[in-house]
Protein backbone atom coordinates (compact mmCIF):
# COMPACT_ATOMS: atom_id res chain seq x y z
CA UNK A 1 0.00 0.00 0.00
CA UNK A 2 1.10 3.53 -0.71
CA UNK A 3 2.28 5.69 2.12
CA UNK A 4 0.65 8.75 2.37
CA UNK A 5 2.14 12.15 1.74
CA UNK A 6 3.80 14.44 4.21
CA UNK A 7 4.81 18.21 2.99
CA UNK A 8 6.63 21.08 4.84
CA UNK A 9 9.04 23.82 4.64
CA UNK A 10 10.90 25.98 6.93
CA UNK A 11 12.11 29.51 5.58
CA UNK A 12 15.94 29.68 5.79
CA UNK A 13 15.93 33.11 7.45
CA UNK A 14 19.06 32.54 10.03
CA UNK A 15 18.93 29.66 12.82
CA UNK A 16 16.52 27.05 13.79
CA UNK A 17 15.18 27.77 17.46
CA UNK A 18 13.04 25.93 19.56
CA UNK A 19 10.06 26.91 17.84
CA UNK A 20 10.82 25.70 14.56
CA UNK A 21 11.95 22.48 16.38
CA UNK A 22 9.32 21.41 18.58
CA UNK A 23 6.50 22.77 16.02
CA UNK A 24 7.71 21.41 12.98
CA UNK A 25 11.30 19.40 13.08
CA UNK A 26 10.59 17.29 15.90
CA UNK A 27 7.68 15.86 13.86
CA UNK A 28 9.52 15.62 10.50
CA UNK A 29 11.82 12.99 12.22
CA UNK A 30 9.39 11.04 13.62
CA UNK A 31 7.29 10.98 10.33
CA UNK A 32 9.70 10.01 7.87
CA UNK A 33 9.49 6.46 9.25
CA UNK A 34 6.12 5.51 8.02
CA UNK A 35 5.43 8.43 5.59
CA UNK A 36 6.09 9.71 1.71
CA UNK A 37 8.14 12.87 3.00
CA UNK A 38 9.19 16.03 1.32
CA UNK A 39 10.84 18.38 3.75
CA UNK A 40 12.07 21.69 1.92
CA UNK A 41 14.04 24.84 2.44
CA UNK A 42 11.50 27.86 1.40
CA UNK A 43 13.55 30.36 -0.08
CA UNK A 44 11.22 31.79 -2.64
CA UNK A 45 9.42 32.34 0.18
CA UNK A 46 11.92 34.41 2.51
CA UNK A 47 12.77 36.53 -0.51
CA UNK A 48 9.40 38.68 0.49
CA UNK A 49 12.17 40.45 3.38
CA UNK A 50 14.38 40.92 0.88
CA UNK A 51 17.58 39.19 1.89
CA UNK A 52 20.82 39.79 0.28
CA UNK A 53 22.16 37.08 -2.06
CA UNK A 54 24.94 35.82 0.70
CA UNK A 55 22.44 36.27 3.55
CA UNK A 56 20.17 33.97 1.44
CA UNK A 57 22.71 31.34 0.67
CA UNK A 58 24.29 31.51 3.95
CA UNK A 59 20.59 30.51 5.34
CA UNK A 60 19.96 28.13 2.85
CA UNK A 61 23.09 25.92 3.44
CA UNK A 62 22.26 26.36 7.65
CA UNK A 63 19.44 24.86 7.22
CA UNK A 64 20.08 22.02 5.60
CA UNK A 65 22.77 21.48 7.97
CA UNK A 66 20.44 21.46 10.92
CA UNK A 67 17.70 19.39 9.17
CA UNK A 68 20.52 16.66 8.94
CA UNK A 69 22.29 17.93 12.11
CA UNK A 70 18.01 17.08 13.85
CA UNK A 71 18.07 13.44 12.16
CA UNK A 72 15.94 13.72 9.26
CA UNK A 73 17.48 11.17 6.86
CA UNK A 74 17.76 11.71 3.10
CA UNK A 75 17.53 8.40 2.40
CA UNK A 76 13.85 8.48 4.14
CA UNK A 77 12.83 11.32 3.28
CA UNK A 78 13.33 14.02 0.28
CA UNK A 79 15.11 16.90 1.43
CA UNK A 80 15.64 20.13 -1.00
CA UNK A 81 15.80 23.59 -1.83
CA UNK A 82 12.13 25.26 -3.12
CA UNK A 83 13.79 27.38 -5.88
CA UNK A 84 15.40 24.19 -6.97
CA UNK A 85 12.04 22.95 -8.32
CA UNK A 86 10.82 25.21 -11.21
CA UNK A 87 7.50 23.39 -11.34
CA UNK A 88 6.34 25.03 -8.01
CA UNK A 89 6.23 28.25 -9.36
CA UNK A 90 4.98 27.45 -12.15
CA UNK A 91 1.51 25.93 -10.50
CA UNK A 92 1.76 29.01 -8.00
CA UNK A 93 1.27 31.07 -10.95
CA UNK A 94 -2.16 28.73 -12.35
CA UNK A 95 -3.37 29.17 -8.49
CA UNK A 96 -3.09 32.77 -8.19
CA UNK A 97 -5.83 32.74 -11.01
CA UNK A 98 -8.35 31.45 -8.63
CA UNK A 99 -6.74 33.22 -5.42
CA UNK A 100 -9.45 36.22 -4.39
CA UNK A 101 -7.75 39.48 -3.56
CA UNK A 102 -11.00 39.65 -0.64
CA UNK A 103 -9.45 36.48 1.30
CA UNK A 104 -5.84 37.29 0.82
CA UNK A 105 -6.05 40.66 2.54
CA UNK A 106 -7.49 38.90 5.29
CA UNK A 107 -5.30 36.64 6.43
CA UNK A 108 -4.06 37.09 9.79
CA UNK A 109 -0.05 36.69 8.78
CA UNK A 110 -0.82 39.39 5.84
CA UNK A 111 -1.83 42.23 7.99
CA UNK A 112 1.29 41.23 10.55
CA UNK A 113 3.19 41.59 7.49
CA UNK A 114 2.21 44.75 6.56
CA UNK A 115 2.02 45.92 9.87
CA UNK A 116 5.91 44.72 10.43
CA UNK A 117 7.24 46.08 7.27
CA UNK A 118 5.44 49.03 6.30
CA UNK A 119 7.87 50.22 4.17
CA UNK A 120 7.33 46.74 1.65
CA UNK A 121 3.77 45.34 1.30
CA UNK A 122 4.94 43.58 -1.53
CA UNK A 123 2.55 41.32 -3.67
CA UNK A 124 4.68 38.41 -2.46
CA UNK A 125 3.30 38.91 1.27
CA UNK A 126 -0.17 38.71 -0.30
CA UNK A 127 0.24 35.55 -2.28
CA UNK A 128 2.43 34.24 0.40
CA UNK A 129 -0.15 31.66 1.24
CA UNK A 130 -0.81 30.89 -2.61
CA UNK A 131 2.98 29.48 -2.93
CA UNK A 132 2.58 27.39 0.14
CA UNK A 133 -0.72 25.91 -1.44
CA UNK A 134 1.49 25.23 -4.41
CA UNK A 135 4.35 23.80 -2.05
CA UNK A 136 1.66 21.54 -0.45
CA UNK A 137 -0.38 20.15 -3.32
CA UNK A 138 2.37 19.34 -6.39
CA UNK A 139 3.41 16.57 -4.11
CA UNK A 140 -0.40 15.92 -3.56
CA UNK A 141 0.55 15.83 0.38
CA UNK A 142 -2.35 14.18 2.65
CA UNK A 143 -0.62 15.42 5.74
CA UNK A 144 1.52 19.08 7.02
CA UNK A 145 3.63 19.10 10.16
CA UNK A 146 3.28 22.76 11.15
CA UNK A 147 3.06 25.28 14.32
CA UNK A 148 -0.06 26.64 15.52
CA UNK A 149 1.13 30.09 13.83
CA UNK A 150 0.72 28.15 9.92
CA UNK A 151 -3.03 27.05 11.07
CA UNK A 152 -4.41 29.98 9.00
CA UNK A 153 -1.77 29.18 6.12
CA UNK A 154 -2.90 25.79 6.15
CA UNK A 155 -6.41 26.85 5.84
CA UNK A 156 -6.29 28.83 2.69
CA UNK A 157 -4.01 25.92 1.23
CA UNK A 158 -6.61 22.88 2.01
CA UNK A 159 -9.33 25.99 0.60
CA UNK A 160 -7.42 25.99 -2.93
CA UNK A 161 -6.94 22.79 -3.24
CA UNK A 162 -10.91 22.19 -2.88
CA UNK A 163 -11.63 24.87 -5.57
CA UNK A 164 -9.31 23.29 -7.83
CA UNK A 165 -11.36 20.14 -7.59
CA UNK A 166 -14.51 21.82 -8.29
CA UNK A 167 -13.45 23.93 -10.85
CA UNK A 168 -11.94 21.51 -13.03
CA UNK A 169 -14.27 18.64 -11.36
CA UNK A 170 -11.63 16.10 -10.44
CA UNK A 171 -10.42 15.02 -7.14
CA UNK A 172 -6.85 15.81 -8.48
CA UNK A 173 -5.64 16.76 -5.15
CA UNK A 174 -6.28 15.10 -1.61
CA UNK A 175 -7.47 18.03 1.30
CA UNK A 176 -3.98 18.46 3.24
CA UNK A 177 -4.36 18.24 6.96
CA UNK A 178 -2.27 19.54 9.97
CA UNK A 179 -0.34 16.81 11.67
CA UNK A 180 1.58 16.17 14.75
CA UNK A 181 2.94 13.21 15.63
CA UNK A 182 1.89 12.25 19.18
CA UNK A 183 -1.63 13.35 17.65
CA UNK A 184 -2.14 16.39 20.21
CA UNK A 185 -3.19 20.04 18.87
CA UNK A 186 -0.67 21.84 16.87
CA UNK A 187 1.53 23.85 19.60
CA UNK A 188 2.89 27.24 20.07
CA UNK A 189 6.09 27.47 21.46
CA UNK A 190 6.30 30.64 23.63
CA UNK A 191 9.46 33.42 23.50
CA UNK A 192 11.77 34.56 26.59
CA UNK A 193 9.81 38.15 26.57
CA UNK A 194 6.99 37.17 28.51
CA UNK A 195 4.68 37.25 25.13
CA UNK A 196 3.40 36.00 22.59
CA UNK A 197 5.70 33.23 20.56
CA UNK A 198 9.10 32.46 19.83
CA UNK A 199 10.17 33.65 16.38
CA UNK A 200 13.40 34.66 14.88
CA UNK A 201 12.23 38.54 14.12
CA UNK A 202 10.44 38.85 17.51
CA UNK A 203 14.26 38.67 19.35
CA UNK A 204 13.19 35.86 22.05
CA UNK A 205 14.33 33.19 20.43
CA UNK A 206 17.15 30.28 21.47
CA UNK A 207 18.48 28.91 18.57
CA UNK A 208 19.35 25.23 18.18
CA UNK A 209 22.98 26.36 17.14
CA UNK A 210 23.15 28.51 20.10
CA UNK A 211 25.93 27.85 22.48
CA UNK A 212 25.38 26.50 26.24
CA UNK A 213 26.86 29.94 27.85
CA UNK A 214 24.46 32.04 25.39
CA UNK A 215 21.50 29.90 26.01
CA UNK A 216 22.05 30.15 30.31
CA UNK A 217 22.24 34.13 30.04
CA UNK A 218 19.20 34.07 27.74
CA UNK A 219 17.69 31.83 30.06
CA UNK A 220 18.46 33.75 33.13
CA UNK A 221 17.13 37.09 31.44
CA UNK A 222 13.84 35.74 30.87
CA UNK A 223 10.75 37.89 31.64
CA UNK A 224 9.31 37.01 35.09
CA UNK A 225 6.65 38.37 37.51
CA UNK A 226 6.82 39.23 41.65
CA UNK A 227 6.17 36.00 42.47
CA UNK A 228 2.98 34.17 43.69
CA UNK A 229 1.36 36.08 47.13
CA UNK A 230 -1.71 33.31 47.69
CA UNK A 231 -1.85 30.05 47.04
CA UNK A 232 -2.35 28.37 43.83
CA UNK A 233 -2.93 32.10 42.24
CA UNK A 234 -2.80 32.19 38.14
CA UNK A 235 -0.27 32.89 36.34
CA UNK A 236 1.12 35.75 34.88
CA UNK A 237 1.96 35.13 31.12
CA UNK A 238 5.57 35.28 31.00
CA UNK A 239 5.52 32.83 34.40
CA UNK A 240 3.26 30.70 32.73
CA UNK A 241 5.36 30.63 29.47
CA UNK A 242 8.48 29.63 31.00
CA UNK A 243 6.44 26.88 32.37
CA UNK A 244 5.28 25.29 28.97
CA UNK A 245 8.76 25.62 27.99
CA UNK A 246 9.82 23.73 30.88
CA UNK A 247 7.04 21.07 29.65
CA UNK A 248 8.30 20.85 26.39
CA UNK A 249 12.30 20.15 27.30
CA UNK A 250 11.85 19.12 30.99
CA UNK A 251 11.00 15.85 32.31
CA UNK A 252 7.31 15.98 33.77
CA UNK A 253 8.38 15.16 37.65
CA UNK A 254 10.81 18.03 37.06
CA UNK A 255 7.14 20.22 35.83
CA UNK A 256 5.81 18.78 39.01
CA UNK A 257 8.22 19.85 41.06
CA UNK A 258 8.40 23.76 39.96
CA UNK A 259 4.32 23.53 39.96
CA UNK A 260 4.45 22.46 43.28
CA UNK A 261 7.01 25.06 44.88
CA UNK A 262 4.62 27.65 42.68
CA UNK A 263 1.45 26.62 44.00
CA UNK A 264 2.77 26.78 47.56
CA UNK A 265 4.55 30.04 46.74
CA UNK A 266 8.06 29.29 47.57
CA UNK A 267 9.01 29.10 44.03
CA UNK A 268 12.33 31.24 43.48
CA UNK A 269 12.52 31.90 39.68
CA UNK A 270 16.14 31.60 39.45
CA UNK A 271 16.27 28.29 40.64
CA UNK A 272 12.93 27.71 37.70
CA UNK A 273 15.48 29.35 34.80
CA UNK A 274 18.77 27.60 35.86
CA UNK A 275 16.75 23.78 35.82
CA UNK A 276 15.15 24.85 32.37
CA UNK A 277 18.39 26.23 30.75
CA UNK A 278 20.39 22.86 31.55
CA UNK A 279 17.66 20.89 29.82
CA UNK A 280 17.27 23.03 26.91
CA UNK A 281 21.40 22.46 26.54
CA UNK A 282 20.79 18.52 26.75
CA UNK A 283 18.49 18.52 24.11
CA UNK A 284 20.78 21.48 21.66
CA UNK A 285 23.93 20.47 22.61
CA UNK A 286 24.11 17.52 21.00
CA UNK A 287 22.36 18.97 17.42
CA UNK A 288 24.57 21.78 17.84
CA UNK A 289 27.64 19.42 17.52
CA UNK A 290 26.18 17.79 14.50
CA UNK A 291 25.62 21.29 13.01
CA UNK A 292 29.29 22.26 13.04
CA UNK A 293 30.39 18.85 11.79
CA UNK A 294 27.74 19.14 8.48
CA UNK A 295 28.54 22.65 7.67
CA UNK A 296 32.24 21.11 6.70
CA UNK A 297 31.25 18.54 4.32
CA UNK A 298 29.93 20.85 0.93
CA UNK A 299 30.33 17.85 -0.63
CA UNK A 300 27.89 16.33 1.38
CA UNK A 301 25.55 19.23 1.35
CA UNK A 302 25.53 19.27 -2.30
CA UNK A 303 25.17 16.05 -2.49
CA UNK A 304 22.22 15.51 -0.38
CA UNK A 305 20.56 19.23 -2.18
CA UNK A 306 20.89 17.55 -5.66
CA UNK A 307 19.42 14.13 -4.89
CA UNK A 308 16.66 15.48 -3.30
CA UNK A 309 15.97 18.19 -5.85
CA UNK A 310 15.54 15.22 -8.48
CA UNK A 311 13.03 13.07 -6.75
CA UNK A 312 11.16 16.36 -5.46
CA UNK A 313 11.22 17.26 -9.27
CA UNK A 314 10.24 13.88 -10.32
CA UNK A 315 6.97 14.24 -8.08
CA UNK A 316 6.22 17.90 -9.16
CA UNK A 317 6.41 17.50 -12.33
CA UNK A 318 3.58 14.27 -12.65
CA UNK A 319 1.08 16.31 -10.81
CA UNK A 320 1.86 19.70 -12.92
CA UNK A 321 1.29 17.81 -16.06
CA UNK A 322 -1.97 16.42 -14.67
CA UNK A 323 -2.96 20.29 -13.79
CA UNK A 324 -1.81 21.34 -17.50
CA UNK A 325 -4.18 18.77 -19.00
CA UNK A 326 -6.85 19.65 -16.63
CA UNK A 327 -6.90 23.07 -17.38
CA UNK A 328 -7.06 23.02 -20.79
CA UNK A 329 -3.54 23.53 -22.13
CA UNK A 330 -2.93 21.36 -24.81
CA UNK A 331 0.42 21.48 -27.23
CA UNK A 332 -0.80 22.17 -30.58
CA UNK A 333 2.28 22.38 -32.35
P1 LIG B 1 8.58 29.39 9.33
O1 LIG B 1 9.85 29.34 8.57
O2 LIG B 1 8.17 30.67 9.98
O3 LIG B 1 8.60 28.29 10.47
C1 LIG B 1 8.93 26.96 10.18
C2 LIG B 1 8.13 25.99 11.02
O4 LIG B 1 8.33 26.24 12.40
C3 LIG B 1 7.08 26.43 13.06
N1 LIG B 1 7.22 27.42 14.11
C4 LIG B 1 6.71 27.28 15.34
N2 LIG B 1 6.00 26.28 15.89
C5 LIG B 1 5.64 26.42 17.18
N3 LIG B 1 5.96 27.51 17.95
C6 LIG B 1 6.66 28.54 17.43
N4 LIG B 1 6.99 29.59 18.18
C7 LIG B 1 7.07 28.45 16.06
N5 LIG B 1 7.76 29.28 15.23
C8 LIG B 1 7.83 28.64 14.04
C9 LIG B 1 6.14 26.91 11.97
O5 LIG B 1 4.81 26.63 12.32
C10 LIG B 1 6.62 26.12 10.79
O6 LIG B 1 6.05 24.83 10.80
N6 LIG B 1 5.19 29.58 5.71
C11 LIG B 1 6.09 28.69 6.42
C12 LIG B 1 7.06 27.94 5.54
C13 LIG B 1 6.41 27.19 4.46
C14 LIG B 1 5.66 25.97 4.58
C15 LIG B 1 5.26 25.65 3.26
C16 LIG B 1 5.32 25.17 5.66
C17 LIG B 1 6.42 27.52 3.14
N7 LIG B 1 5.73 26.60 2.41
C18 LIG B 1 4.49 24.50 3.01
C19 LIG B 1 4.55 24.02 5.40
C20 LIG B 1 4.15 23.69 4.10
C21 LIG B 1 6.88 29.53 7.40
O7 LIG B 1 7.12 30.69 7.19
O8 LIG B 1 7.40 28.83 8.45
Amino acid sequence: MNKPTVVSGIRPTGYLHLGNYFGAVRNFIKMQEDFNCFFFIADIHSLTTHPTPENLQAGVKQVLAEYLACGIDPEKATIFIQSDVPEVSELYAFLNMNAYLGELERTTSFKEKARKQPENVNAGLLTYPVLMAADIIIHKAHFVPVGKDQEQNLEMARKFAGRFNRMYNCELFPIPRPFTFDGKDMIKVPGLDGSGKMGKSEGNAINLYEDPKSIRKKVMRAVTDTGPTEPDSPKSEAVENLFTLMKIVSKPDVVEHFERLYNSCEIRYGDLKKQLAEDIISYTEPIRDRIIEILKDETYLAKVARQGSERARESALQTLNEVKQLIGFKSLF
